[in-house]
């Protein structure tokens, strides 16, 4: 009984499981995100690495791809640097901290890869889901907030070769939490300013 409850307390998933929401305690307002991840039986260590959107999907270790239309009177694109990749809201939906008209919303897709409507459109493909996600507060040291989903975790799945903590990983939130080659990982959120981008791209 004791190995069955020392696994469960080391595991990832009992982990993220056992964070205990504090009602209120989650702020509002634009945050972005990071993967935080200190295995015991690998070394691909991350701690707070940023999350950044890019071609409708989201990785670590690859720059944020954004976009500000030139010749549109009374915009200023030089507000909109679009160096970091931010979120809002998290009780429930997720979308993207943007000014372009009808935003831009944070959804999971079918495969499980997380993802977000181009601009201008709120095309989604069928089986996506918007609903469920939820930030909460750890008790653990410096109350670090996750993001997350209920019944599922997040996985970073390598994309192309590098070194193990420096080459790009793709993000995934999935019904289980096995997928070839991906890693368990926690992802973390930190208040920031915002809308950094007019759109992201
Ligand atoms: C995220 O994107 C920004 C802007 O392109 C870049 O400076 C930063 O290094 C990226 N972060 C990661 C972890 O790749
Ligand atoms: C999340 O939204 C629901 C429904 O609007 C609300 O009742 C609840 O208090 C919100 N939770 C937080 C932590 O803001
Ligand atoms: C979307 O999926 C539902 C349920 O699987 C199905 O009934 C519907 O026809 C699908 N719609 C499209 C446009 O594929």
């Amino acid at each position: 009984m004791r190995t069955f409850a020392t696994f469960f307390a080391c595991a990832p998933v009992a982990l993220a499981a056992a964070i205990v929401p504090r009602a209120g305690s989650v702020p509002d307002g634009p945050w972005t995100a990071g993967v935080w991840r200190q295995p015991i039986d690998d070394d691909v260590f991350f701690t707070g690495n940023a999350i950044n959107a890019s071609g409708g999907k989201f990785w670590v270790n690859k720059d944020t791809s954004a976009y500000c239309p030139d010749g549109i009177e009374g915009l200023d694109c030089t507000l909109y640097p679009g160096s970091r990749t931010v979120f809002a809201g998290g009780n429930n939906t997720v979308s993207l901290d943007v000014s372009v008209p009808g935003g831009q919303q944070v959804y999971v897709a079918p495969d499980g890869s997380l993802s977000y409507t181009t601009a201008h459109s709120a095309f989604m493909p069928n089986g996506s889901i918007v609903t469920g996600f939820s930030r909460s507060r750890s008790e653990a040291f410096g109350a670090p907030i996750y993001w997350g989903m209920d019944g599922r975790s997040w996985l970073i799945c390598p994309v192309g070769e590098g070194e193990p903590r420096e080459k790009t990983y793709q993000l995934f939130i999935l019904a289980g939490n096995q997928k070839e080659d991906c890693l368990l990982t926690g992802v973390r959120t930190y208040t920031s300013s915002g809308p950094d981008a007019w759109q992201y791209a």
